[in-house]
């Protein structure tokens, strides 16, 4: 139910043009031959940056649930010409790669969609090379939302909905074997009469 609202969500942003989320990818320090994950990529931007810093020595993949934002992000890759990126549509808790086939995974304003977010941090240990990074920005909580907001749908499609605390996101990066997080940035705002935080942090693959 919550996936078909995300996917209904996005197919509307699209038509409306209005999607926007704040960039992370300078964080990432993404060196020419890297091969690099963008999780719940939308139309690409980022997906693309990043493909132009690993050259044609290195590989992006964008990965995203709803159709209509990995067209919009073919298109963009096919207008640039981009060889070295493709486009998975899958969820982020069960990602088709390779374990241990990743530099870096970047991930903006995503992962609070996903109900199970310990099974994407597993996904992205998994994915990860020994000493291999993740830069993710995301959104969470002081207090927890009360359930009938965690359980409509429509607030987790909407991007606060799906957010749990910071105690309990810190928890679930150690357990899935993070143990190393560096906050580069957080701004505090307010959704829906409830205060939000937005976060970008680091994580490494010891
Ligand atoms: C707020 S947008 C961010 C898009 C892009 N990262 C950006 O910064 O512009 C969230 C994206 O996450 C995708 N998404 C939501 N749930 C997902 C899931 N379970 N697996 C993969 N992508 C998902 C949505 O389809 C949407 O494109």
């Amino acid at each position: 139910m919550t996936a078909l609202e995300i996917i209904k969500r996005y197919t509307e942003e699209d038509e409306n043009s209005n999607l926007s989320c704040g960039g992370n990818i300078m964080f990432l320090d993404l060196h020419p031959g890297e091969k690099v994950l963008d999780l719940g990529c939308g139309r690409g931007a980022e997906t693309l940056q990043a493909a132009t810093l690993v050259g044609g020595d290195g590989f992006v993949w964008g990965l995203d649930i709803t159709p209509k934002m990995l067209e919009r992000a073919q298109e963009h890759a096919d207008q640039v010409l981009f060889k070295n990126v493709d486009f998975l549509l899958a969820s982020m808790d069960k990602i088709p790669l390779k374990d241990a086939s990743l530099d870096a995974v970047l991930s903006n304003c995503a992962i609070n969609h996903v109900q199970d977010k310990m099974a994407v941090y597993r996904e992205i240990h998994r994915l990860l090379k020994t000493g291999g990074r993740f830069v993710v920005s995301d959104i969470m909580t002081d207090a927890p939302l009360p359930p009938e907001v965690k359980q409509d749908p429509e607030a987790v499609a909407a991007c606060f909905g799906g957010a749990i605390t910071i105690q309990e996101y810190e928890e679930i990066l150690v357990a899935a074997g993070f143990d190393r997080i560096e906050i580069f940035k957080e701004r505090r705002y307010v959704k829906n009469g409830y205060e939000m935080i937005s976060r970008t942090f680091h994580g490494e693959k010891s």
